[in-house]
């Protein structure tokens, strides 16, 4: 268990990604958007809420003139019925028709959130298209997406939280990735 435990890492049964690690990690794909994004026209459209914290350290590591907008896509459901039809929020998103985009999430799990922000995304015609996850659970996907280009980490198919990622809105505040205790 990490060191710095606070009140919250008492909830972790396994702690998957140390916060030093996520630190780490994170200037390592700042750095390679840096290098990839030299001279273009980059904006970064981060999902809310989960990838929030992501996106704070990941544009603080990249060092290029760019620009960030939030996008949040409500999955509806009514009674007990399964997701009828995703809904997107366009929140502060100026025209990305020809702009660099790098959509930016949380985590990658069956694919249909991604799938259908990048659908949304590419129908506004950037210039080019690319996509950013936090963490990808190594799994079968039940959607068709572009592969995200840049990968924090692989995590086991299990309910992750911590940084950004919540389990009833909560967690998402711990530095570090880790499993809880008595979910699933
Ligand atoms: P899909 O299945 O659409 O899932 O790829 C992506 C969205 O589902 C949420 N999600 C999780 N949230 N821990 C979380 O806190 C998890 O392990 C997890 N798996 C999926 C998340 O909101 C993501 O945007
Ligand atoms: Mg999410």
């Amino acid at each position: 268990m990490n060191k710095k435990s606070g009140i919250l890492t008492y909830d972790i049964e396994k702690v998957l990604v140390e916060e030093k690690d996520i630190i780490k990690r994170i200037k390592d794909l700042g750095r390679q958007i840096t290098e990839d994004y030299a001279g273009k026209d980059l904006l970064m459209v981060s999902l809310l809420k989960g990838s929030v914290i992501f996106l704070s350290d990941l544009v603080r590591s990249i060092d290029l003139p760019l620009e960030f907008a939030f996008l949040t896509i409500t999955n509806y459901s009514r009674g007990t019925k399964p997701l009828i039809r995703p809904k997107v929020g366009e929140r502060s998103l100026d025209d990305i028709e020809g702009r660099d985009v790098i959509l930016v999430e949380d985590i990658l799990d069956t694919g249909n959130t991604i799938a259908y922000a990048q659908q949304w995304i590419a129908r506004k015609n950037p210039a080019s298209f690319e996509t950013a996850v936090f963490c990808s659970k190594k799994k079968q996907r039940s959607s068709e997406i572009r592969e995200p280009k840049y990968v924090g980490f692989t995590v086991p198919d299990r309910f992750v939280v911590g940084y950004g990622l919540d389990y009833a809105e909560k967690y998402r505040n711990l530095p570090l990735v880790g499993i809880l205790r008595d979910v699933q």
